[in-house]
């Protein structure tokens, strides 16, 4: 009977789920791993297989599966009130969770804005930036500057923001006021360079590139302290507030996107101020706030920023932007919910404690020969692998890809098979347990990371006749 409805969901979804990112020349017959029930840190799919969920779904599930509790707390407030207009109306959940908000928030921000998600918290914080620069009589002031590797969501004008280059999505991700920045990846950086040298480098790249605009027409710089999906790339000690220091110098709008680094993931409620002593204009957050339970984000905006276009200043505006499920009482009854569990179970030190092990751990990785980097912060961390020597061989840019998606499928399929799950970016294999993770449970993941990558370069010896050592 459970066979026969496992056959019938994996038909039914190569049918008809078009997935995020589908990849449209296996469409229909891409024989996903179905998951049929999750608890703690793991996952198990319809064959019965219990796996570690190396990424926490998607860097989202701080608290872990399977909470009787949140459970409990999201029945009775639907029984409660499932639903209220935010636009016209406001309840004590969304109301409590917006001052729990702006208590946690990287400086003066008690003016938080409600969303769906990181694509829409993102969205929101663009739009503000507009709006202000409109409202304060400087319609030009609208540039955006961005960074290589960065991801920031998928509407129109998140995925415009966007610095992914390895995708051919054949959708349009160019607009003439937003501009990308180098990469920040250390590993990236030329041979004969410093790592103090490449962190000026960039640094001084952001202030030539405002200059070159001209900062009266630049409305905002948007980055994440750690580039998630961009493969973990942690830029160089002191990045993060030398570019925050730039864009106040030219009185450019600091948007910190943490949609991955908030809610535990580095340690603290927020990284931008406590890991990089930076107090944002704008803050994005999303996914952890809930830990995956129900979907939500928010904007944070400064008082500095918003005091300037509201009360006497507002020149009778409204901010003409909102969602229906903005503040949705069910979902910040969950958010409510994933921050008291947290605190209870003291998850922030926790992750503090942790994470030297952990980063001990993903380091040690690097003595096999396929692994080209470990990077990581907190409990984020990012293995990539690479066949040395295949980009001077004369395949093309397509075959290079496909060597690497193939890694990257591989490193996963024996991860899987010995109990870890992870999801990799191409070759990059990216993964963010919950925060609820064990020392042991670090050890055992790590453990099997390290057989799965092994087991990886014995194929590519073998069945691909790469030379890897
Ligand atoms: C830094 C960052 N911003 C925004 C988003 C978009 O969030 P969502 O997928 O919830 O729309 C993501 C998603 O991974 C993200 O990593």
């Amino acid at each position: 009977m459970t066979q026969k409805f496992n056959a019938q969901t994996r038909q039914n979804d190569n049918q008809f789920w078009m997935h995020p990112w589908e990849y449209m020349a296996s469409a229909g017959q891409a024989d996903r791993t179905i998951i049929t029930q999750a608890d703690g840190i793991y996952v198990q799919d319809d064959t019965g297989a219990r796996m570690i969920d190396g990424p926490a779904g998607m860097w989202c599930t701080q608290i872990g599966y399977g909470r009787k509790e949140m459970a409990d707390a999201i029945a009775e407030q639907v029984v409660k009130l499932t639903y209220i207009n935010p636009f016209s109306l406001s309840a004590g959940p969304p109301a409590q969770l917006a001052t729990r908000l702006a208590q946690m928030a990287p400086g003066a921000m008690n003016h938080v804005f409600f969303t769906t998600g990181g694509t829409t918290a993102v969205e929101t914080a663009l739009r503000f930036v507009h709006y202000y620069n409109n409202v304060k009589g400087r319609p030009l002031k609208k540039h955006i500057i961005s960074r290589s590797d960065a991801y920031h969501g998928s509407s129109y004008l998140t995925g415009m923001v966007a610095g992914k280059d390895r995708d051919k999505s054949f959708l349009d991700i160019t607009m003439p006021q937003v501009h990308l920045l180098s990469t920040v990846n250390p590993k990236r950086r030329p041979a004969d360079m410093s790592l103090e040298e490449f962190c000026t480098a960039r640094v001084n790249e952001l202030e030539a590139k405002i200059l070159e605009i001209g900062a009266e027409k630049v409305g905002a710089f948007i980055a994440e302290p750690v580039q998630a999906s961009g493969g973990v790339i942690v830029a160089p000690n002191g990045y993060f507030k030398r570019v925050w220091e730039v864009c106040r110098k030219y009185d450019v709008l600091f948007i910190a996107d943490e949609v991955v680094t908030a809610f535990g993931r580095l340690g603290h409620w927020f990284a931008s101020k406590e890991v990089f002593g930076v107090e944002p204009d704008l803050v994005t957050c999303a996914k952890g706030i809930t830990s995956g339970y129900l979907p939500m984000g928010a904007c944070l905006i400064a008082d500095r920023v918003f005091d300037q276009v509201s009360g006497d200043n507002a020149k009778g505006g409204s901010f003409a932007h909102g969602y229906t499920n903005s503040g949705h009482p069910v979902c910040s009854v969950a958010a409510l919910k994933n921050i008291e569990i947290m605190e209870r179970e003291g998850l922030l030190a926790q992750v503090r404690e942790l994470a030297p092990h952990f980063q001990q751990r993903l380091k040690s990785l690097r003595d096999i020969p396929l692994v080209f980097d470990t990077r990581g912060i907190g409990l984020l961390g990012c293995v990539e692998c690479t066949v040395r020597g295949v980009e001077h061989s004369g395949m093309s840019p397509e075959e290079l890809l496909a060597l690497d998606v193939d890694l990257g499928a591989r490193i996963d399929r024996h991860c899987q098979e010995m109990g870890l799950m992870l999801r990799p970016i191409v070759n990059q294999c990216v993964f963010s347990p919950a925060l609820i993770i064990t020392r042991k449970q670090i050890d055992e993941m790590f453990d099997i990371m390290r057989e799965g990558i092994v087991r990886t370069m014995h194929d590519i010896e073998v069945d691909l006749g790469y030379s890897v050592a």
